[in-house]
């Protein structure tokens, strides 16, 4: 495989609230190569939209980077300047949010629209920039591209105006798309249309995507690599055939056993015992042990990293000795 495009080390995360400091990330480790499609995905509270927004360099307020490094092409973003970060947000890493109505502003058209984000990054004439953004239209497959470009966003479909965003987050050619639950409010054939123009995106921009979701089946459906969060921290990843069908961490175990066969609207992800822990207390052992049915002893300590093969990777005891 080739060079990691995201490498993120140890990502610390805390909010300062009125209950006391929350551990949102707890030392998350990553890799997002060029052209993967990486699933992060865990239970609602984990830490999936702080991961992508970290990246971004978008923590919202109260909250503070308290160590790692994200690095990006080899700069570490956490070293950079907000102004450094406003050039990469949208040039080089773009997001597509859950409702596209948060991020598509009602006032104005969506030609409008895309133009506004490929002028503040790149030079070009406004013939250009009219060609461009109508080839985009097509790319993510709106039908009569030409009088899209002159709607609002009110007069377009959840699926319409998916597509939409996803057209402005490509349009200034962005190395990475880091797509937080993107179908989740779409019903069930749009949800799989958005996801298969995704997966071609992939292929026919080259760009790479960080795929953020609650649902293994969209997982399934859609990335190369998956890496499965809990409480803040990553608790296996690797190619999702080694992850899905030959699952290790308990805690993965548990997420499959739970997980609804097929993706369908309104279903999440449920019935595993226990509470995911509120993140007022640092983590010293393995996060999950106390709902994990093979948690022993030596649990209350950090679990190591095990390598199953070289690029499946689990953070638990129970694999300890197998490693070399
Ligand atoms: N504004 C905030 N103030 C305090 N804590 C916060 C704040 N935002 C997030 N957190 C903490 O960060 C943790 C991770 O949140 P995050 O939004 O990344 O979860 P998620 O995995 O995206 O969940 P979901 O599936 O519900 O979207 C939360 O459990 C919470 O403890
Ligand atoms: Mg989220």
């Amino acid at each position: 495989m080739n060079e990691p495009l995201v490498i993120i080390r140890d990502l610390r995360l805390q909010f300062r609230t009125y209950a006391g400091i929350v551990h949102a990330l707890n030392g998350i480790d990553l890799e997002i190569y060029e052209q993967d499609v990486l699933g992060l995905v865990g239970e609602t509270g984990c830490g999936k939209s702080m991961t992508g927004l970290c990246i971004l360099g978008l923590v919202p307020r109260g909250g503070e980077i308290v160590s790692g490094s994200i690095g990006f092409r080899g700069e570490d973003l956490l070293t950079k300047p907000e102004s450094y970060m406003q050039q990469v947000r949208g040039a080089k890493i773009a997001m597509v949010f859950q409702d596209p109505s948060t991020s598509l502003n009602p006032l104005f058209t969506i030609g409008q629209q895309i133009e506004t984000v490929m002028k503040r990054h790149q030079q070009a004439d406004k013939t250009q920039m009219h060609e461009r953004a109508l080839e985009l239209l097509k790319v993510v497959e709106l039908p009569d591209p030409a009088r899209i470009m002159d709607t609002y966003p009110h007069e377009l479909s959840g699926g319409m105006k998916q597509r939409a965003s996803i057209a402005i987050a490509l349009s200034c050619g962005a190395d990475l798309l880091i797509a937080d639950e993107p179908t989740t409010d779409l019903d069930v054939t749009v949800q799989a249309q958005i996801l298969d123009l995704l997966r071609r995106l992939r292929e026919a921009q080259g760009v790479a995507i960080l795929m953020i979701t609650h649902d293994l089946a969209v997982v399934a459906e859609t990335c190369q690599r998956v890496a499965v969060l809990y409480a803040g921290q990553v608790v296996e990843s690797g190619p999702v055939d080694e992850v899905l069908y030959e699952a290790k961490h308990p805690y993965t175990r548990a997420l499959l056993e739970a997980s609804p066969k097929r993706s369908s609207r309104g279903k999440t992800l449920q019935a595993i015992p226990g509470t995911v822990p509120s993140g007022l207390r640092p983590l010293e052992g393995c996060a999950f042990s106390p709902r994990c049915p093979r948690a022993m002893e030596v649990c209350a300590q950090p679990p190591p990293r095990v390598a199953v093969t070289p690029a499946h990777a689990v953070y638990c005891y129970l694999y300890a000795d197998s490693e070399e």
